[in-house]
């Protein structure tokens, strides 16, 4: 079976872990410094926080930016569930604005629409979904003239760019995951990027149990802290990273040229904008048939996601805000296929063959 996702670890990375193990420091430490400012140069950012999770760094985000109970918040019908979760940790009221069936992003239009309907609301994540950057210069337009705070949610995006300009420098946070099927991992892990000082620092005492010298604590915080561990393994996939995002193009421009079989609706890319192809993501209408066929094949595959979040049951309990007409019908038919670096040619070739034989 051809793996959908594979974590690309070299001796590198065992060499540095091995560091700080030798070192007696595994928790917070000089590695994390030192990987939030070489990620920090890496993303054209002026603050650079690391997490725990993607996850808690999202959670993180929205504290930071003061986001209350009841207060509503903006955000994608189609995504990880974790996306929207972080609305619901704190006690925010999640509002679906719907997506772009081009691209799955959230649809500047549809963000224009559902503002007319909660002029009130406070916040927006916006999810660069697959890999490929939400049209950020429409949506900051929007966000900025309705005064709405922005989260990036680049948990699928690093080195994503728009005209060069890097996911996650758009808004007032861009958030990372570091999850081993990324295009980068350290195991578990998040990042926090922003340009805004008092931001960066809102979010350092959250992360750290709200502390502000030591054993002294302001408000309510968590430990979301990253490990010097982990911060040694993001410090060698970093490296790595543009690398592994090369192979990841070359393989999805090979599919886009060669998979000309019309059963499928490949991904879209247009000029200026960068697809890091953290899923090359077809769209099928039978997508039952085509997920047998795959098993037959050998041939690994996924479903993000098989259903809108707001129709997950946890989403069922209270009333649903917003829109998400596109995200149920995207959610019947979208199926991925491998890209990861780790692809062989031989392996590509195959899949590129057997999905032109696919009737
Ligand atoms: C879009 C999106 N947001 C958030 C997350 C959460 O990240 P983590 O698993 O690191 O908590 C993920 C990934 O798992 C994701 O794909």
């Amino acid at each position: 079976m051809i793996a959908l996702a594979k974590p690309m670890l070299g001796i590198e990375e065992k060499i540095l872990v091995n560091e700080v193990l030798s070192s007696g420091k595994l928790a917070q430490g000089e590695y994390v410094e030192r990987f939030e400012r070489d990620f920090a140069v890496f993303q054209g950012s002026k603050h650079c926080v690391a997490t725990s999770s993607g996850t808690s760094a999202l959670h993180a985000a929205l504290l930071s930016l003061g986001i209350k109970p009841g207060d509503k918040v903006i955000t994608t019908p189609f995504s990880f569930i974790a996306t929207a979760n972080a609305i619901l940790y704190v006690q925010a009221v999640p509002v679906f604005c719907d997506i772009d069936l081009q691209d799955y992003n959230i649809s500047p239009q549809e963000l224009l629409d559902t503002i007319k309907k909660h002029p009130d609301a406070k916040a927006i994540i916006i999810v660069h979904l697959y890999g490929y950057p939400a049209h950020m210069a429409e949506l900051m337009v929007i966000a900025d003239k309705y005064n709405l705070a922005v989260i990036e949610d680049c948990a699928q995006a690093h080195g994503a760019s728009i005209n060069g300009k890097k996911v996650g420098t758009f808004g007032h946070f861009g958030v990372f995951s570091f999850y081993p099927t990324k295009n980068m991992t350290c195991g578990e892990g998040g990042m926090l990027a922003t340009w805004d000082k008092e931001l960066a620092e809102r979010a350092r005492r959250l992360i750290n149990h709200g502390q502000t010298a030591k054993y002294q604590h302001d408000v309510l915080g968590y430990n979301y802290r990253m490990t010097n561990i982990h911060a040694a393994i993001g410090i060698e996939q970093l490296h790595k990273l543009t690398g592994f995002n090369e192979r990841r193009k070359t393989i999805a421009a090979r599919y886009s040229r060669e998979i000309t079989n019309p059963a499928f609706i490949k991904p879209v890319c247009l000029p200026g904008f960068e697809h890091v192809y953290h899923q090359y993501t077809l769209w099928v209408n039978n997508r039952n048939s085509f997920i047998e066929f795959l098993e037959t094949q050998g041939i690994g595959y996924g479903i993000h996601y098989p259903a809108a979040i707001p129709d997950q049951p946890l989403y069922q309990q209270g009333e649903i805000l917003g829109f998400f007409t596109n995200a149920r019908v995207a959610a019947e038919r979208v199926v991925s296929i491998p890209v990861h670096p780790g692809l062989t040619e031989q392996e590509v070739d195959y899949i590129v063959s057997s999905l032109q034989k696919y009737a």
